[in-house]
This record gives structure tokens, sequence and C-alpha cells, in this order.
């Protein structure tokens, strides 16, 4: 994935655990960057799930909660540091609708080396399904980009995740609950 996801998982680290232990984790781990991440660059997607792991076993918590909070705080990175004001919506709905073909569209053309997931965004009752594929199997950090979207929206959700890669389907289904 692109660096900029990995600056930001490095900040993201160092927030959680503080520098010390981060710089123990780089030690302990000896990944093929030494965690040195360049916004511009290219990395391989096992450095991060290795470092969820270590984040997970040193705080005890989920590899899902951390990936949820990582995917709040990323968020807000990716609109203020890729695409700008090119991704804004004039609402939630529509911007979620957007995601494939508008956002992640942009991305794939004003960053050739990057491949974003596929989303297909259908309607249900009280909300959208997002229908996501991806072999990086990341989830658990859509939800946290979802979550950090709506409030960017000021829209209240919930998210029902019952279709899932990490229980053996082939894609994964995020329902997302619109609440008025
Ligand atoms: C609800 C909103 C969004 C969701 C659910 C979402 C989902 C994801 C996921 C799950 C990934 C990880 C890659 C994978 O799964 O294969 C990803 C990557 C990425 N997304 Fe999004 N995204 C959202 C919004 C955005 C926005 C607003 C931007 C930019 C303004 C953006 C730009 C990117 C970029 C640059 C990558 C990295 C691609 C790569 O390194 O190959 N995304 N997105
Ligand atoms: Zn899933």
């Amino acid at each position: 994935m692109l660096g900029i996801i990995f600056t930001e998982l490095a900040d993201y680290g160092i927030d959680k655990v503080g520098l010390t232990n981060w710089n123990r984790a780089m030690a302990e781990l000896q990944l093929p960057s030494q965690g040195a991440y360049t916004t511009g660059q290219r990395y391989d997607d096992g450095e991060a799930m290795r470092v969820f792991n270590w984040l997970g076993e040193t705080t005890g918590q989920s590899v899902r909660l951390l990936f949820n909070e990582f995917g709040y705080r990323l968020f807000d990175t990716l609109r203020q540091r890729t695409l700008g004001n090119y991704m804004i919506d004039s609402d939630f709905v529509r911007f979620l609708k957007h995601i494939d073909k508008t956002t992640h569209d942009k991305v794939r053309s004003y960053f050739p080396d990057s491949s974003p997931p596929d989303f297909k965004v259908t309607d249900t009752e009280g909300g959208l399904v997002m229908h996501y594929r991806s072999d990086r199997k990341l989830c658990f950090l859509a939800e946290g980009l979802i979550q950090s979207s709506a409030d960017f929206y000021q829209t209240d959700i919930q998210l029902v995740h019952d279709v899932c890669m990490h229980q053996g389907a082939d894609h994964c289904e995020i329902t997302v609950l619109i609440h008025d």
C-alpha cells in the first residue's frame, strides 16, 4: 500500500504505545523498511499486519479494535493529504455511493501505484450495504473509515457486519444503518 498509510500507521503506533515502545517494536520486528516510511513510496502490506499483531499483543486489545481506531484517524489524513476537496460530496449517502467510482477511481489515476479495494454499494431498508472485496481483507479498517466519514458528515450510524471474509465468506457486507 501507499506510504501515506504507513506514515499514518507509525504516528498511530507512537500515539498508542509511546515512542520508546514503538522503537522497541521496530527493533523486534526487523521490518524490511525498519519503520522508516516516506509518504510517496510503497510498502509491503505484510509490514502493516505485523505491526497490528504486535500492537494487539502489547496492548491486549483486539486487532479489529485497533484497525477501527486507525481507520478512524486515517480518514482525516486521506481527506486532507490526497484528494483534498475532490472527495467532498453533499451528504454522507452520496459520499458512500461514490467511494468506488469517484473517490477511489481518482486515487487510482493520481497514484498509479495504488490499488484501492473494490466496493459495490446497494440500498437496503434504512441504509446502504457496502460490498467489500480485497485480498487484503481490511474490512475492519473500512469500518473505521466509514465511522469517521459519518462523523465528518454529522450522520448518526450503526454498522452491521455479518457477512465477513474473516468468517469464511468470499467478500464482506458492511451494512450502514442511518439514523435520522
Ligand atoms: C468510507 C470511506 C472509505 C472507505 C470505506 C475506504 C476503504 C479503504 C480500504 C479498506 C482500503 C485498504 C486497501 C484494501 O482494502 O485493499 C483503502 C485504501 C485507500 N483509500 Fe480508501 N476508503 C474510504 C475513503 C477514502 C478517501 C476519502 C480517500 C481519499 C481522499 C481514500 C483513499 C485511499 C487510498 C489512497 C488508499 C490506499 C491504496 C493503496 O495504497 O493501494 N479512501 N480504502
Ligand atoms: Zn469483513
